[in-house]
């Protein structure tokens, strides 16, 4: 079976969240269970493509409104560099950019998009599936149905997987003809609520739409940012597939980035000299059990909930806390301002550092979700493997995978999006952490919980041959 996955992010080559590394990962494991499963994606111009040497393999011309653009989809030379076939689209100075979301996102991702399907169109061997990831790929699953020049596609199954509803690349009316020309009664099918909605698009004209977990799927049904009648209990052709994660990049055992690589039997050494190494790097007390927050701050992640909690939760001087994110400015300044107040025992790194993420998976002794909304998370099941226990909000994805203490599970959960919450659980936290000899234990039973991607990329590709 063939499949093409199209996405504006894929983990090691652009990554600016969990979307990045789904696709960088569900095609590798599912090439190991048999199919034969490649990405396509823009060309940016970031560190791995300076770094790497690329070939066109198809060259040519699309139209996008009164322009002709030139394109070229690329391939990396050295192919062993991944585990799986990826290819770039080059679309002049409109893709390659440093960033991969930028302010001119409509045409970048238009342009994207028709060059994709045009490249689809001119392969000897076509795909059996077109798996289309987010609103940027929105638009896909219409014209591949209803543009003339795809009429050819439109046997091909798309599938579209929606990693967050809240983002949905809604464009402007007139943007209309720049999307290769259709039969115009079908413009309904693109429109919601007076505008280019590639989201709604993507869920009307999909053969199959995913969600990132089972439980965020029902919770589109109540809220979906706008959309919740397109996903109503009726349509059928909606599912959850819980995301899994790539174990051979997050495995203590083998992980380039950390200080000291571990395994279940040695855990207990092992977090102990990462958290050394952080404890040394940020200022903070080695003594104290270590609370972390890995993430983008924005309202989603329940972000500026955080600068309160942890102010709170700080005062009583017991615990050790580190930030590593970046986002909203305002947030970015609070939990910046709160280092001097919380000397020794609380710093963070305002930014992105891929390094400094898994070193804190492995040094901290929790991980801080206090989502508000959270369509997977990928974090908490990096967190389990490295033995370090996740403290959520029971809401979508974490929902899903991380089970109470006070449930016979294995971490901390609590309801309400609130810094009482927090704090509240972040004190749960510190009663468990005090009692070693289950904490220990507990570390040692949630590195064996197995998240890998081995049974979720077989519930897509049974989905995929349901429709084939
Ligand atoms: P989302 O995609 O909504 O941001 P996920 O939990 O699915 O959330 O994935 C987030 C990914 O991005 C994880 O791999 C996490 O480690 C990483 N990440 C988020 N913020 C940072 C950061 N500031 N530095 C390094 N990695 C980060
Ligand atoms: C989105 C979601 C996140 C999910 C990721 C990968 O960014 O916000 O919850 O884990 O996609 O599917």
């Amino acid at each position: 079976m063939k499949i093409i996955h199209i996405s504006a992010e894929c983990y090691p080559i652009a990554k600016v969240g969990g979307l990045a590394d789904v696709v960088g990962a569900l095609p590798k494991y599912q090439n190991e269970i048999g199919a034969h499963s490649s990405v396509i994606m823009p060309f940016y111009n970031n560190k791995f493509t300076q770094s790497h040497k690329f070939t066109s393999v198809y060259e040519a011309n699309l139209r996008l409104g009164n322009h002709e653009l030139n394109y070229t989809i690329l391939k990396i030379e050295d192919a062993s560099v991944l585990d799986f076939d990826i290819f770039f689209v080059h679309v002049g100075d409109l893709l390659y950019t440093e960033n991969v979301y930028t302010e001119n996102d409509t045409n970048r991702f238009l342009a994207f998009q028709i060059a994709a399907l045009d490249w689809i169109l001119s392969l000897e061997h076509k795909p059996n599936i077109i798996h289309c990831h987010d609103h940027h790929t929105g638009l896909i699953p219409f014209m591949a149905q209803e543009s003339y020049k795809y009429e050819s596609l439109n046997k091909i199954p798309v599938i579209t997987t929606i990693h967050n509803a809240q983002y949905q690349g809604w464009m402007a009316y007139d943007n209309l003809y720049k999307i290769p020309r259709f039969n115009i009664e079908k413009v309904g099918l693109i429109m919601w609520e007076g505008m280019i909605n590639p989201l709604a698009a993507a869920i009307k004209c999909a053969w199959r739409v995913t969600t990132v977990s089972p439980s965020y799927m029902q919770e589109l049904k109540y809220n979906a940012n706008g959309l919740e009648s397109l996903l109503s209990h009726e349509n059928s052709k909606a599912i959850g597939i819980l995301n899994g994660i790539d174990s051979d990049v997050w495995n203590p055992e083998t992980d380039k980035y950390i200080i000291k690589n571990y395994k279940k039997a040695t855990v207990e050494a092992g977090k102990k000299e990462n958290k050394k190494w952080l404890c040394s790097q940020f200022n903070l007390d080695e003594s104290k059990p270590l609370f972390a927050f890995i993430g983008r701050l924005v309202g989603e992640k329940g972000a500026e909930l955080l600068p309160h909690a942890l102010d709170y939760a700080l005062r009583s001087k017991d615990i050790s806390v580190i930030v590593l994110g970046s986002g909203s400015k305002e947030t970015e300044q609070q939990l910046f301002d709160l280092i001097p107040r919380h000397t020794g025992n609380y710093n963070a790194f305002i930014g992105y550092d891929e390094k400094l993420s898994h070193i804190i998976y492995a040094g901290a002794d929790f991980l801080l979700m206090p989502s508000r909304v959270e369509p997977c998370g990928l974090n908490q099941m990096y967190s389990l493997r490295y033995g370090t226990v996740p403290v959520v909000r029971r809401i979508g994805g974490l929902k899903d995978t991380v089970v109470d203490i006070g449930d016979h599970g294995f971490g901390i959960c609590h309801d309400e999006v609130s810094v009482q919450d927090i704090v509240l659980s972040i004190h749960r936290g510190k009663e468990f952490y005090n009692h070693q000899k289950e904490f220990k234990a507990n570390r040692k039973h949630i590195m064996s919980l197995d998240h890998s991607w081995k049974v979720s990329a077989k519930a897509y590709i049974n989905l995929y041959k349901s429709i084939n």
